[in-house]
């Protein structure tokens, strides 16, 4: 850690002592959640010095930053209602789209419930829960929020054919940089979402007591429908291919993800790339680089406006800020595009948490916090990266985290068997990692993922297939030098998987493969780490057969 920041951070200690009596006396934070889609920590924050991100680096800046943060699944539906309900996918049966967990799992409080259960006011803007079946067609509501959820009007125009191509006419592209202007109603959803936030900010200012506001933003999910002007950060000719384009040796068939959605995009269409393995021609990986980056950028934007929002209305001193995202998106590393897999491009997420006068110093009477930063506009300033935290965290331990630093008491640990149960979590607290900013991580700390595939090779329903269909489970552990993933026969039935009917098996030593390229899973040398944790992996997945994850209070996931 530079002094600078060191130095900063002793003071911060201070202020901390005088902020916790300040909220003994003053009541409860509001609570902002800002969740992007399929953002991966291509950020500034992040050391990412290519993506222009300025508005997220100046709450990172003001920030706890998590380096370490892992979705339990990377697909959106079960990664949403997983860390929204703080259960894994096992305990909400959902790994598809199409069950809802009230029903078909057990009657989960969620993590703005309990906060509306607390006499929170709890407002949706965007896309928040995953919506249709998953969330019985109401984002959860009225359970979840006080008020009905927002759509923003345009979304209607999402899949249409509204993208401009190279022959003049309209096609429902994966490219689609648009003139605004030209648009149905003339915006964007992200756009409206942040005017609606906004709106809703002005409100809860005028009504008395706290509030919870979730903004889902869509992008940078495809397809890329975001303002023209965005591009204009990437140009082509700077844009480089991911450092390991190619379908690694040594992957088991069963782990590739063969990004079915990105091909039946029309301009994807006409490439003719062959199914499974592609590739994509090299311009065209350069150009899907290129958009998504600049839909991050359009996202950043989005974060700006509502943060300076924030701060206008005075509520930043008393309002909390979460920044995450359901999973991240592999944009050409392994031969593979989109989410789907176990990959750490897939379920590495941003996780950005700020607390007034704990994560930054208090604000000064007049002083902004968050004032807008024009992309478009080189600043001459320099942001700190915010502090970094090294510790694996879940998206699981969010519940109880945002409750916690909120000032409500978190909820209980689930017990070993938790379908009944309707308040508890099967993550951790990360609030002590606040209060001791000088503690080092836990090096046997370890996040988990899953992830189900209908067959042993890729076809076309391999990146979502529906619960009747999973044949295959391939279960992760991801711990700060390692990821070890064992692939197993999963009865979607009976919802057990069969620990000794082993599909394939992948390990990456990430010290010396950080882009996780080289599975080493038969390498002899190696034969001692893979008994270690092969015990350990077996010992947790029967955990999972039984829902044991949590035993009153001990900590699972950093026993070994
Ligand atoms: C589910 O829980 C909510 C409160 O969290 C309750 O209002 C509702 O009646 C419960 N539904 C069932 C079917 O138990
Ligand atoms: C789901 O929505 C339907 C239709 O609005 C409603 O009748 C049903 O009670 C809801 N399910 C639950 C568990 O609340
Ligand atoms: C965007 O569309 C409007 C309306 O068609 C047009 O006047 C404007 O010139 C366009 N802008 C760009 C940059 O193409
Ligand atoms: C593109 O790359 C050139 C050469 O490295 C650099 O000078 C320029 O600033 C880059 N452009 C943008 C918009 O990042
Ligand atoms: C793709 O295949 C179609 C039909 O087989 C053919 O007409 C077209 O020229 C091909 N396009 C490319 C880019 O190879």
């Amino acid at each position: 850690m530079p002094s600078i920041i060191r130095t900063w951070f002793n003071v911060s200690v201070l202020i901390v002592t005088c902020f916790s009596l300040g909220v003994l006396s003053t009541g409860r934070l509001n609570v902002l959640f800002i969740i992007s889609d399929d953002l991966r920590p291509t950020i500034g924050c992040y050391g990412d010095h290519m993506v222009k991100s300025p508005n997220i680096d100046q709450l990172a800046s003001k920030s706890n930053v998590f380096h370490n943060a892992y979705a339990q699944q990377a697909v959106c539906g079960p990664s949403r209602t997983s860390f929204l309900t703080s259960r894994r996918p096992d305990t909400t049966r959902l790994y598809d789209f199409n069950s809802y967990w009230r029903v078909h799992a057990g009657n989960y409080t969620t993590l703005p419930q309990y906060f509306k259960s607390q006499g929170y006011t709890t407002m949706s803007v965007g896309k928040v829960f995953h919506p249709g079946i998953a969330s019985n067609h109401s984002d959860d509501y009225p359970y979840s929020w006080s008020i009905t959820p927002y759509h923003p009007p345009s979304f209607a125009y999402e899949k249409r054919k509204v993208c401009k191509g190279g022959d003049g006419k309209l096609h429902t592209n994966l490219l689609c940089a648009v003139n605004v202007s030209e648009m149905p109603l003339k915006t964007l959803p992200d756009m409206e979402n942040t005017e609606e936030a906004v709106r809703l900010l002005k409100s809860a200012k005028e009504t008395d007591g706290p509030f919870f506001l979730a903004v889902g933003y869509y992008k940078p999910h495809i397809p890329f429908r975001i303002p023209q002007e965005f591009l204009k950060l990437y140009p082509l000719e700077n844009m480089t291919l991911a450092p390991d384009p190619d379908v690694p040796r040594g992957l088991p068939p069963v782990a590739y993800n063969p990004w079915t959605d990105i091909r039946k995009r029309e301009d994807v269409q006409a490439l003719n790339v062959s199914f499974p393995y592609g590739p994509i021609p090299k311009e065209f990986q350069l150009r899907i680089r290129q958009h998504y980056f600049a839909a991050v950028s359009y996202v950043d934007a989005q974060v700006g406006r509502l943060l300076s929002a924030l701060d206008d209305l005075g509520l930043a001193k008393d309002t909390m800020v979460v920044f995450t995202s359901d999973h991240g998106w592999s944009l050409g590393e392994h031969g593979e595009w989109a989410k789907y897999s176990n990959f750490d491009v897939a379920t590495r997420v941003p996780l950005i948490v700020r607390v007034p006068g704990l994560t930054s110093a208090p604000q000064e009477l007049g002083e902004k916090a968050f004032p807008y930063i024009d992309v478009f506009r080189p600043s001459v300033r320099q942001l700190s990266l915010g502090r970094a935290v090294k510790d694996m965290v879940e998206l699981v331990d969010l519940f109880p985290m945002v409750s916690e630093l909120a000032g409500l008491k978190p909820p209980p640990p689930c017990p070993r068997s938790s379908f009944g149960v309707r308040l508890c979590t099967e993550g951790t607290s990360l609030a002590p990692s606040f209060h001791s900013p000088d503690r080092r991580p836990n090096s046997e700390d370890i996040a988990y993922s899953q992830y189900p595939r209908p067959s042993d090779t890729p076809r076309e329903d391999s990146d979502l297939p529906l619960l009747a269909d999973i044949r295959v489970m391939g279960y992760s552990i991801r711990s700060c030098d390692y990821r070890y993933t064992l692939w197993v026969t999963f009865d979607p039935a009976s919802f057990q998987a069969n620990m000794t009917d082993v599909h394939g098996q992948e390990l990456y030593l990430l010290q010396d493969d950080p882009g996780e390229d080289h599975n080493i899973y038969d390498d002899d040398e190696h034969g001692s780490v893979l008994r270690k944790l092969d015990g350990r992996l077996h010992w947790t997945i029967s955990l999972r057969q039984h829902l044991l994850y949590f035993n009153s209070g001990s900590k699972v996931k950093g026993m070994f």
